[in-house]
């Protein structure tokens, strides 16, 4: 993919998004890090299939671990990821309920038409995967970062949580 086109995802693009802002701030404040990189295939594959690449680096903001922001498809069309390199999972929302998948290199994940779908890195290295959408699928991230996901994943000892926080309505917090 040499004429891909790459998008660096700071900690200040997770304005509003995240459950500690100061934190957020204090990251800003100290080179705001690039948490992750989305590596898009110009025009996508054939037949109006996209394809794209992120990495999240490891890291937290705060105790929430380094994740995407999310979004919906605006044309509601289904989505698959698959792992390919460290430990992380895809949280998914439907409004209501939040559903956590862990992924490890080889692992697909479906992600069903009409859910927010985030990812988080879980591990001690970065986290990739491969994501096959829908092009034009259009992505709604203003419906995340009202409801948000339903779930935050914190760093917990050696390992992970992910915490229920319900779908308050807000994203932050
Ligand atoms: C495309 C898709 C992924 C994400 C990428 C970054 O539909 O789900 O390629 O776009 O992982 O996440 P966001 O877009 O939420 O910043
Ligand atoms: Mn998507």
């Amino acid at each position: 993919m040499t004429d891909a086109r790459v998008d660096e995802i700071r900690a200040s693009d997770l304005r509003g998004l995240v459950a500690d802002p100061r934190a957020l701030d204090a990251l800003v404040a100290h080179g705001d890090p690039v948490v992750y990189r989305v590596v898009t295939a110009p025009g996508g594959l054939a037949d109006g299939v996209g394809l794209a690449v992120t990495t999240i680096e490891r890291g937290s903001v705060g105790d929430e671990l380094f994740m995407t922001r999310g979004h919906v498809h605006r044309d509601a069309s289904a989505e698959t990821y698959v792992c390919t390199e460290g430990v992380g999972g895809l949280l998914l929302s439907d409004g209501a309920r939040a559903e956590w998948i862990e992924l490890r290199p080889g692992d697909v994940a479906s992600i069903p038409g009409g859910r927010a779908h985030r990812t988080v890195n879980v591990g001690r290295e970065r986290f990739s995967f491969l994501a096959v959408f829908e092009l034009g699928a259009g992505n709604d991230y203003e419906t995340v970062a009202k409801r948000g996901m339903g779930a935050r994943v914190l760093r917990s000892g050696d390992g992970y949580r992910v915490v229920d926080t319900g779908h308050a309505g807000r994203a932050t917090g």
